[in-house]
């Protein structure tokens, strides 16, 4: 079976492939460093849609395809007018007429998928409010340039939303172990948790749920979070952080997994979900994550726009 058109969700690819994407970033990574820049998407053009700010994925997919040979252009959400305008199906098929490829940060899920469904060119998620799989494939190759997927151990703690939700689908198609820590009202979402699950029984993913995250960090090698007000959310950040108040990733926590490194997807929330002196401390790889943002996309884009 061939790879699906679009990349909007890790839960609809194989592990073969996602595998291929991977190892193609990697690759890119090393060549980007000795200068390399391979022209795979000469000639080609993306489409950027981002209903929320952006720094991170906006800049690597824009850089990522001016050093791979290609274009980018940003649209706006007031330019474009989704819902006012024009439906966000003919906007994908207008797009789909001059452009190869379109990447769309959107709050509703459903949106993206409605792009995806209407374009003839690959549409890829660039977050959701249910998911981030671009972050979770940049994730993916921090973790593999140090260890074996299948030998270690990765505990998230905080807010079981779009990034932990990427991370879940991403272990549960490749396997490995995965400990997510988050107060039992905010489990990733239970269509996410279903699906993921049986992927998991198939790929052999060790997945596991608790409220206690000194249970999930102890003896992990990666401990992630996320912020607890996701963009969107801003209306309850008080209440969100009394409730995430126990799941803060802070030296005590880290007492318990004494050399996890610590992953972020960043932007973090200082003082919130983490903690400066955590954040900044010798056991953070928070920037490579960022760094690997631009090889994991330009891999994604390659494999969608060629
Ligand atoms: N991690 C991430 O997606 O960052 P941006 O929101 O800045 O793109
Ligand atoms: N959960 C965060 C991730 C930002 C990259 C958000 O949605 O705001």
């Amino acid at each position: 079976m061939s790879a699906p058109k679009d990349f909007l969700s890790l839960a609809d690819w194989k592990a073969e492939d996602l595998r291929g994407i991977l190892a193609r970033a990697h690759e890119l990574k090393r060549r980007y460093r000795r200068g390399e820049t391979p022209q795979t998407l000469s000639g080609r053009t993306l489409a950027m849609y981002f209903e929320k700010p952006s720094l991170r994925t906006h800049v690597t997919f824009e850089a990522g395809m001016t050093q791979l040979g290609g274009h980018a252009i940003l649209l706006r959400p007031e330019q474009v007018g989704i819902g006012t305008r024009e439906s966000a199906a003919d906007v994908a098929r207008n797009l789909s007429r001059w452009v190869h490829g379109m990447v769309a940060r959107t709050y509703d899920h459903a949106l993206v998928e409605e792009l995806a469904a209407a374009a003839t060119i690959p549409v890829i998620n660039g977050l959701t409010d249910l998911l981030h799989p671009c972050q979770a494939m940049a994730d993916l190759q921090t973790i593999t340039e140090r260890a074996d997927l299948e030998k270690v151990a990765v505990a998230y703690v905080g807010d079981g939303n779009n990034v932990a939700n990427s991370l879940l689908n991403a272990f549960a198609v490749l396997g490995g172990e995965l400990r997510l820590a988050t107060p039992r009202s905010h489990q990733p979402a239970r269509q996410v948790r279903q699906r993921a699950m049986a992927l998991a029984a198939a790929s052999g993913a060790r997945i596991t749920f608790t409220e206690d995250p000194v249970e999930a960090v102890r003896g992990a090698h990666f401990v992630y979070t996320d912020v607890w007000t996701s963009m969107g959310q801003e209306a309850e950040s008080e209440r969100r952080k009394a409730l995430f108040e126990p799941f803060q990733v802070n030296a005590r926590l880290l007492r318990h997994a004494p050399d996890a490194l610590v992953m972020h997807c960043l932007p973090a929330h200082r003082g919130e979900e983490i903690t400066d002196d955590v954040l900044d401390g010798p056991q953070s790889i928070v920037f490579d994550q960022a760094e690997n943002r631009l090889h994991a996309q330009k891999a994604i884009l390659e494999a969608l726009l060629t």
